[in-house]
């Protein structure tokens, strides 16, 4: 029925979105991370939910209950993570909320490293980690929507527009991080598209979330 159709914006649409951390394993206690909570990203999984799609949440490693709703799928390293998107695919919207980490160690020792009683400090060695996001926008299942997010300190807006040219985004979620937002509850955006930036006031992350998912069943349902 009509009601019910308006308030399920995004009914029969599979959404695809990432979140978290993720963890490159070093040697077999220890590992690179980062300060992402997963919040922003789980909230956009249960608003997707909420708004009828068929939501798929490819998690890095964090303390969170999933949604209702979503389709779970637990991983740790971004590699991992890649090959659990390209799973997932086909997607009508894909939001990738995860900080992947940029680098990960380009050797994993397979047992403990021991400090060396001459004090020897170990080299780390890093090699680039795949750029999900962008591996997405080439792919010959590229979703119909593509989002990008990206945590900013300065100059938010124009290195958000860079970023999305570069990675062959359509829209990037611009995040101002330059105050205590990393595990926080409210978020600064920008909705950088192909023609321009939409400024959102700051909200929590639970209305970022509903207010994206309707601006993409918007987008889907106009093109605009
Ligand atoms: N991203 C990704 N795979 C990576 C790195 C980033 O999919 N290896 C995605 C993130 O999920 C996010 C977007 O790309 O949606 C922007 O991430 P960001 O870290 O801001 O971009 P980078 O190109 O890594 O640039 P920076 O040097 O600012 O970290
Ligand atoms: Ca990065």
């Amino acid at each position: 029925d009509f009601a019910a159709e308006k308030h399920r914006p995004l009914y029969g649409k599979h959404v695809l979105v990432t979140a978290g951390p993720t963890h490159e394993p070093i040697d077999p206690v220890r590992y690179i991370a980062n300060r992402s909570s997963g919040k922003q990203g789980f909230a956009i999984a249960a608003a997707a939910a909420q708004a009828g799609a068929r939501v798929t949440l490819v998690a890095g490693p964090v303390q969170l209950e999933t949604p209702a709703g979503v389709d779970r799928f637990d991983v740790e390293s971004a590699r991992e993570m890649l090959a659990a998107v390209e799973a997932a695919l086909p997607a009508d919207v894909a939001v990738m909320v995860a900080a992947v980490a940029d680098w990960r160690a380009a050797d994993l020792a397979e047992q403990k490293i021991k400090k060396d009683s001459s004090g020897e400090v170990p080299p780390l060695a890093l090699a680039e980690n795949p750029d999900i996001l962008a591996t997405l926008a080439k792919s010959p299942q590229r979703p119909g929507l593509l989002i990008g997010f990206a945590a900013e300190t300065e100059n938010v807006v124009a290195h958000a527009t860079a970023k999305r040219a570069r990675k062959g985004a359509d829209w990037i979620v611009a995040n101002d991080v330059s105050g205590d937002v990393m595990g926080g509850d409210a978020n600064t955006v920008h909705i950088v598209t192909a023609v321009g930036s939409e400024d959102w006031p700051a909200m929590p992350k639970a209305q970022v979330a509903r207010a994206l998912i309707e601006r993409i069943g918007q987008e889907i349902e106009t093109g605009n």
